[in-house]
């Protein structure tokens, strides 16, 4: 295992079973002369085109090739192996490779890898052009990209085969430019150790025993940062109202139902946050009273009275001595403008303005973001929520260390 203090960027290469495998080789050098420590996993049909000792010679750490190998996984397990990995980088990766990790097989120790790994993944297709144009292999290639999945290619050019066309495998000098100059690829350690309290989806608010006020937030979004965050090496706890969604990979989670739930369960462990980033839709108000039996259909008219609910960012916010707040802002008009409102008036650190829109913000795949601060602004374009999460991230990562490198040096220079 890596000693605690090697910083090197930790790159676990998937090689599945294709002709471009010989080239992969020379990506691992590559990777290695620009400082990254490489561990190479190979596919079965890998090794029958290139051996795992070429692979152990440029790496300078032994394959692994056998999730069924007793000694290797005693050495480190696939599970710490997905955990090891700051990013998945699978070149090349055959139409069976893409198939098996789009649709979630852990036959071998790659899908296993791939499913347990919190690190970004990145695939380099490789493949005669016929089958990268099948419709199989593009619905499968469209289902990583919705997961987050960055897809290198292919190049167009001479195939193995002897025909022409898109599917032969980016060469390896672009693969390692292409990992080595992301700012947000190799960010697994810019949140290490910090402890990340998020919260995400709606709340419902009671009525009666069967009636409830809701918003239409899927949750995607937070569940996004959640596992973007854990991605960039934080400690992640998720407070979230009733969704539809898996929790993400090495993330605790607490499911809440109404905002009054969502408040405690924050105020809870917010001594235990760092870093409070609220992404959840919360009402903004709550039933005055709840019916204890089913309310009857009698009157033609009826009102519903509603009182605020507790505002959990704003009070996260106030805390003194409490941790650095970023806050979401969803709107249909004056987008900013009242972003900066809600950055002032709730006194967080940094406010995501999120313009609500066809393809942009609740239930949506993806999402756009005018991210705001004291001092300056950056918009994140459209883009799937995975993929966005992880610059907002990157972006929260480098403003949460700026205030934390501005409060520890106005501390030293206190007077004693
Ligand atoms: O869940 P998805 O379908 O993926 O959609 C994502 C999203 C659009 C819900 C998300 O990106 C988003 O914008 N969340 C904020 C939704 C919102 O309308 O917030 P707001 O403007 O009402 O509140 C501003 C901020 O105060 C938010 O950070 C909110 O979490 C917080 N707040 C609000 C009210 C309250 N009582 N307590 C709070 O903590």
């Amino acid at each position: 295992m890596q000693k605690q203090d090697d910083k090197r960027p930790r790159i676990l290469l998937g090689v599945s079973g294709g002709i471009a495998a010989y080239k992969s080789p020379d990506l691992v050098r590559r990777l290695v002369e620009r400082g990254a420590d490489v561990q190479v996993v190979m596919t079965r049909g890998a090794c029958e085109f290139v051996s795992p000792l070429t692979f152990q010679a440029v790496s300078g750490r032994p394959v692994r090739d056998d999730i069924w190998d007793a000694e290797a996984e005693d050495a480190m397990g696939h599970i710490a192996l997905a955990r090891w990995a700051d990013l998945l980088v699978v070149a090349p990766a055959t139409a069976h490779a893409i198939g098996a990790l789009a649709n979630g097989l852990a036959g071998d120790l790659l899908g296993t890898v791939y499913l347990a790994t919190a690190a970004p993944t990145w695939i380099a297709p490789a493949m005669n052009h016929a089958m990268w144009a099948h419709e199989a292999v593009q619905t499968n290639v469209r289902t990583l990209e919705q997961r987050g999945v960055r897809i290198l290619g292919p190049a167009v050019g001479d195939q193995a085969c002897g025909e022409h066309g898109p599917g032969r495998m980016l060469e390896p000098a672009d693969i390692a430019a292409a990992v080595f100059e992301a700012p947000t690829t190799l960010v697994s350690q810019a949140l290490k150790g910090v402890r990340v309290l998020v919260t995400a989806g709606p709340t419902r608010e009671p009525i009666d025993p069967v009636r409830y006020v809701t918003n239409r937030s899927s949750g995607k979004m937070g569940y996004a940062l959640a596992h973007a965050a854990r991605q960039a090496g934080a400690d992640v706890t998720l407070v979230s109202g009733p969704v539809a969604l898996g929790v993400p990979p090495g993330v605790s989670h607490v499911s809440v139902e109404t905002a009054e739930e969502m408040y405690s369960a924050v105020h809870e462990r917010i001594d235990a946050a760092d870093l409070f980033i609220g992404c959840a839709a919360v009402s903004d108000y709550r039933p005055a009273s709840q019916s204890p039996q089913k309310i009857k259909r009698k009157a033609e008219e009826m009102s519903l009275a509603l009182v605020r609910s507790k505002d959990t960012l704003a009070s996260v916010a106030k805390l003194a001595g409490g941790p650095f707040t970023v806050g979401f802002a969803a709107e249909t008009d004056n987008v900013v403008d009242h972003a900066r409102q809600k950055l002032e008036n709730k006194g967080v650190d940094m406010m995501a303005a999120n313009r609500v829109g066809p393809d942009c913000g609740f239930d949506q795949e993806t999402n756009a973001l005018t991210v705001l601060w004291r001092g300056g602004e950056q918009t994140l374009e459209q883009a799937p929520k995975s993929v966005l999460a992880r610059r907002l991230i990157a972006l929260i990562a480098e403003r949460f260390r700026h205030a934390r490198d501005r409060n520890q040096s106005t501390n030293a220079n206190a007077p004693a």
